[in-house]
Formats: C-alpha cells, structure tokens, sequence
C-alpha cells in the first residue's frame, strides 16, 4: 500500500511509519504541522501533496478534519481516522463525507480494547441494572482529549448492554449526592508515558466484577492501522468501524 501519514511525526505516526517500513507498505509522504526529519518528504498541508496514493492514516488531533476529508474525495481514497477527541460537528462532517468517501473511524484500534468492548456489552446484558458500571482510564500525560475515545466507545457498550438510557458522568466533585442508577462514571488518570489503559467495572451487592485491558506500546495501534488500511482498500463510500473489520462481533 502507498500510504499518506497525517501526524506523521507525532508518536503515533512515527510507530506507524517504523512499522510499515518493515512490511511491504510504503509511506509516499506525511503531513504534519509540525513537520520534523522523517525517511519521507513531510508537508504542512494536504494542497502540497502530489503523490499518488491508495490510502489516508490519521494520527493527528481533530483539527482541520475537512483537510483530510477533502483530500480523499479528491484523489478517490479510503481514509482510516484514528484520531480521538472529535466535537459534534466533526460527526456531523465525517458522516456526511462518508456518503463519497470510505471512511474507517475508531477510538481504539487493538484487537484487546475491542475484544473487551464486546465483553463489557454481554457483562452489562447479564448482570443487569443493579449493577453499577464506572469506566477508569489511564494514559500518558499528554493526552490531549478526556474521557478517551476508547473510555467513550466503552461506555456506548456498556449502555447498550444494559439497554440504553444511561448517561455518561465524567468525573465528580463536590457535594454530588448519591449515585443515580441512570449513571455511567467515567474517570480519566493521567500521569508520566502509561500507553493506555481501560478498566471496566461493574459494582452490585457484595460482589464486584472487573474488566481491565492495558497496552503495552504503541505498536498495537500502529498494527491495527495498517490492518484497517489494507482491508479498506476497493470499499464503497460509508462508516467503518472496527466491529466490520472483526467481522460483526459486537452483534454476535
Ligand atoms: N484510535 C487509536 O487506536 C489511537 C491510538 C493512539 C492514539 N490515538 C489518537 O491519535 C492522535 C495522535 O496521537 P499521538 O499520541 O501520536 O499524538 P502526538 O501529539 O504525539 O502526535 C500528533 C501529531 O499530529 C500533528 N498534528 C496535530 N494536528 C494536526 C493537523 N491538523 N494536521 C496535521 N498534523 C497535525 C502534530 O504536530 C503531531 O506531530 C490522538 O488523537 C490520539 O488520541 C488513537
């Protein structure tokens, strides 16, 4: 694959860039505002791009979405955003470009984090509501968005599972009063270069019952990018997700 790397120097794109180099991919060239020395040109905008390429990987922010979003339509590629931390107006975007473009978009691209997603959907389906979900997140101290993508999508899960009609509560402070049964907590840490952790946990009478997941480096998502971007390749315009690419597992 001939691949166009958006946050090619960050810490992401340079894991993705080390692992397609040792594969049969190719990076033809990154995009980054803050470009710095890479195996590969790196402009600051998408207009400077003249490469020919069969696909997008993004590991930037949700800054200038459209750019990217543009971009593909333009050259007639799939884009796999892996980015977190998008508004609501960037939803808005990304699903009405999906309609001309193949957009695959996830908040955690592990196989482990998705495995548990599905977990935590059929531990919520069977313990039921007197059972009291909290999701605690750790990562490193540059994080720029909290709760993480990963923590949201968790929390869909888990709300599905029960049967809908929970909200999320993002941290507490102060005089709260006690918790409500409609409640899902979600807690973010942050603290030193922790890669990502996800704990789900589901409290009721006398017994507590754990779901945890931690990455251990950053290759994993950089694996899983590479996996989504290959599989995109030839797909009609709409949103992916990793739930497609492990073939429907969260319906099973
Ligand atoms: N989906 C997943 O599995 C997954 C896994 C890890 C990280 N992420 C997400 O990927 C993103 C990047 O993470 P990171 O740890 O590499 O961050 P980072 O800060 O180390 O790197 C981000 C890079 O993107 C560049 N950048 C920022 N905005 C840009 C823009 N508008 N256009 C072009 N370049 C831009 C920055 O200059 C930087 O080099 C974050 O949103 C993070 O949450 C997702």
């Amino acid at each position: 694959m001939k691949i166009v790397l958006c946050g090619a120097c960050g810490k992401m794109g340079k894991n993705v860039a080390e692992l397609a180099g040792s594969g049969s991919d190719t990076i033809v060239c990154g995009v980054d505002i803050a470009p710095a020395p890479a195996p590969f040109p790196v402009y600051t905008r998408f207009a400077d791009v003249t490469e020919a390429a069969d696909v997008l990987i993004d590991f930037s922010s949700p800054t200038a979405l459209e750019e990217r979003l543009r971009f593909c339509e333009d050259r007639g590629i799939p884009a796999v955003l892996a980015s977190t931390g998008y508004s609501d107006n960037d939803l808005a975007l990304i699903e009405n470009y999906s309609k001309r473009v193949a957009i695959f978009k996830t908040g955690n691209l592990s196989l482990g984090v998705n495995v548990l997603q599905y977990l935590a959907k059929k531990a919520a389906q069977a313990l039921g509501e007197n059972f009291d979900a909290e999701i605690v997140e750790r990562h490193h101290r540059e994080k720029k968005d909290a709760p993480s993508g990963t923590a949201l999508m968790l929390a869909k899960s888990v709300n599905e599972g029960f049967g809908g009609g929970k909200e999320n509560v993002c941290g507490r402070e102060g005089a709260v009063g006690a918790r409500k049964r409609s409640e899902i907590g979600i807690h973010a840490v942050r603290g030193g270069t922790i890669v990502g952790e996800h704990e789900v946990m589901f409290a009721g009478e006398d017994e507590i019952l754990t779901l945890s997941h931690s990455a251990r480096s950053r290759k994993v998502f950089a694996a899983g990018a590479l996996k989504a971007a290959a599989w995109m390749r030839g797909k009609r315009p709409g949103i992916y997700d990793m739930d497609d690419l492990l073939d429907g597992i969260f319906n099973q």
